[in-house]
């Protein structure tokens, strides 16, 4: 099934058509405690909000949990949610990920909506169907494929963002970049992150969500060539992980843009990803997210971190590869040694 994603011009008048239209029998909106005060009140003209029930959630990936999944499925339960009602998601990908994930598990799945508050919300996690919670430990552990019957982009929201959640969404933006066309990326490169011109973000978030409903329509379950959307990741989900047993953790975008730096470096060695496209990509995450710092002595630690990502099996480290900008290479392997070499890489060309 193919999800909507409607680049909104003006989210309340373009949602409240749609609500006003829909055959859904009651409406639940889903918030975390941040976005129902800042976020909430701007769609609250909408009749069918005001009359909706609001289910409100603690914010962070902390709450991400089956607890807080249980209390959202008892809220539904106890206030009349049936097959016919429809979910609101509003928030990051904590809310989208959970309330998308608690509607495809309702009475075995009811309709929700997502409207994405932040940056990598937007452009990653809110669109393509991904729903689920960390469990035991480990990040979105249990989920399902559950594509929201449509995904509303209100770039407005962005302009109350910080800085570094900002930057966390713009990772995966570079990502898309990298994966799709030369032009994409460079003016992705070129944009102006200090002064940002909120009409030309959102001119580049369309572009950059397209990347992903192209490849998400391609390939919905991540057979194939979804693996593309795992550039970076690989090494990034290591150090997101062993920042968090340090307890010195970082946001998603950030591990993402400093995986991106060594996948560059083994895409270079493995299947020859241009030098001068790999230095301007470093040298704009170097400037823009600066550097997570490791020694030697943590190269086995986040060695057995890729071992037992989600996405490997056995004793193969599976890697997203580029030969070019739009050049995929989904299903690339790297022996220790390798990923030791990269990691010396990272290390000199970041200065840690
Ligand atoms: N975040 C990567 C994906 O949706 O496949």
């Amino acid at each position: 099934m193919k999800q909507e994603v409607i680049l909104c011009q003006n989210l309340t008048k373009e949602l409240s058509e749609v609500l006003k239209n829909s055959s859904h029998d009651r409406v639940f909106i889903l918030t975390d405690t941040h976005t129902h005060e800042l976020c909430l009140p701007q769609l609250e003209t909408i009749p069918e909000i005001q009359k909706a029930i609001h289910i409100i959630i603690e914010a962070e990936d902390v709450h991400k949990t089956i607890e807080t999944l249980a209390f959202v499925w008892q809220a539904l339960s106890t206030q009349g949610a049936t097959r016919h009602s429809l979910l609101l998601n509003l928030g990051g990908g904590m809310v989208t990920d959970l309330g998308g994930f608690a509607a495809a598990t309702f009475k075995r799945g009811i309709d929700y909506i997502n409207i994405p508050t932040t940056l990598l919300a937007m452009v990653d996690a809110a669109v393509g169907g991904k729903t689920g919670i960390n469990f035991n430990g480990l990040k979105n552990e249990v989920g399902a494929f559950a594509p929201a019957l449509s995904v509303w982009l209100e770039t407005e929201f962005l302009r109350t963002l910080d800085h570094t959640n900002f930057f966390s969404g713009y990772a995966e933006m570079l990502k898309h970049g990298l994966i799709s066309n030369t032009e994409h990326w460079a003016e992705l490169l070129r944009f102006n992150t200090e002064s940002i011109d909120y009409a030309a973000l959102k001119t580049l978030v369309g572009t950059s969500v397209q990347v992903k409903e192209r490849i998400v329509e391609e390939d919905p379950k991540e057979h194939g060539i979804r693996k593309a959307l795992n550039l970076g990741h690989t090494i990034g989900h290591a150090f997101e992980s062993l920042a968090l047993a340090e307890n010195r953790p970082v946001l998603h975008g950030y591990a993402v843009a400093w995986g991106i730096v060594c996948e560059l470096y083994l895409s270079h060695i493995k299947v020859g990803f241009p030098k001068d496209k790999m230095r301007q990509t470093i040298q704009f995450i170097k400037e823009n997210y600066g550097v997570f710092t490791i020694d030697c002595k943590k190269y086995e630690q986040l060695y057995e971190l890729m071992l037992h990502d989600k996405k490997n099996c056995a004793q193969t480290i599976n890697f997203t590869l580029l030969k070019d900008i739009g050049e995929i290479c989904i299903d690339q392997t790297a022996d220790k040694e390798t990923i030791f070499e990269v990691l010396d890489f990272y290390r000199e060309c970041m200065g840690c």
